[in-house]
C-alpha cells in the first residue's frame, strides 16, 4: 500500500489515474469515497455533507470502514489510499485496525504552494460539480491541511517512510518523478 498525500488541488487524483494505467494499482480516494456514502442517504449521510461543506475531517471510524470494504472487494491488491490519513486521528484509526496486516511502502506526498492549489480548485470548480470548490471551503480546506495534515506528514518524515514530490510542475513533469516510485515496487 501507499498513502497519497498533498493540499487540496495538489494533483493526487491525477497521478494516481497515471499509477493504475502504467502499473494496475487499485486507487481508492477517500474523499471519493465518502462522496460515494453520502450519496446513499445513509445514517451517515448528512453528517459527512457537513463535514465535507466546512473541509473538515470525517470521524474516522466511517472512512476507515469504507476504505476496508473497498479494498475487499477489489481484485488487486497494491493499493493507493488517496487523502488519506488526513489528520492524526485518521492515522491512530487506521493502525488501532490495521495494525500491520497491510505493508505500507511509503507515503506519496505531493508538495504545493497554496497559491498554485487556490488557482486549480478555482479552475476546477467551473467543471468538478464539487460543493467545497468554492473560496470559502478552500480557504478552510487549506488550514485543515496545514493544522491536520502536516503533522502526518511529519509522522511519516520521522519514520523516513515519505517521498515528496513538488507538484508545482507540470502534470506530466510530476508524472515523470513519480513513475520512478513505481517502477520496481
Ligand atoms: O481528498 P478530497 O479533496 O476529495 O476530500 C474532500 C473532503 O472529504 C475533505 O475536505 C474532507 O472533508 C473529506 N475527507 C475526510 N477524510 C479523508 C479524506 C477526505 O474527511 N481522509
Ligand atoms: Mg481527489
Amino acid at each position: 500500500m501507499v498513502f497519497v498525500l498533498g493540499g487540496p488541488g495538489a494533483g493526487k487524483g491525477t497521478q494516481c489515474t497515471n499509477i493504475v494505467k502504467e502499473f494496475g494499482w487499485c486507487h481508492l480516494s477517500a474523499g471519493d469515497l465518502l462522496r460515494a456514502e453520502r450519496a446513499t442517504g445513509s445514517a451517515n449521510a448528512e453528517l459527512i455533507n457537513t463535514y465535507i461543506r466546512e473541509g473538515k475531517i470525517v470521524p474516522v471510524e466511517i472512512t476507515v470502514k469504507l476504505l476496508l470494504a473497498a479494498m475487499e472487494k477489489s481484485e488487486t491488491k497494491k493499493f493507493l489510499i488517496d487523502g488519506f490519513p488526513r489528520s492524526l486521528n485518521n492515522y491512530e484509526g487506521w493502525y488501532d485496525v490495521v495494525g500491520d496486516d497491510v505493508h505500507v511502502a511509503f507515503c506519496l506526498f505531493f508538495e504545493c504552494p497554496e497559491e498554485e492549489l487556490e488557482r486549480r480548485l478555482l479552475a476546477r470548480a467551473q467543471s468538478s460539480g464539487r460543493d467545497d470548490d468554492n473560496i470559502e471551503s478552500i480557504r478552510k480546506r487549506f488550514k485543515i491541511f496545514i493544522e491536520e495534515t502536516m503533522p502526518v506528514i511529519d509522522k511519516f518524515k520521522a519514520k523516513d517512510q515519505l517521498k515528496l514530490i513538488s507538484s508545482v510542475q507540470s502534470i506530466e513533469e510530476v508524472w515523470g518523478q513519480t513513475k520512478l516510485l513505481f517502477k520496481d515496487l
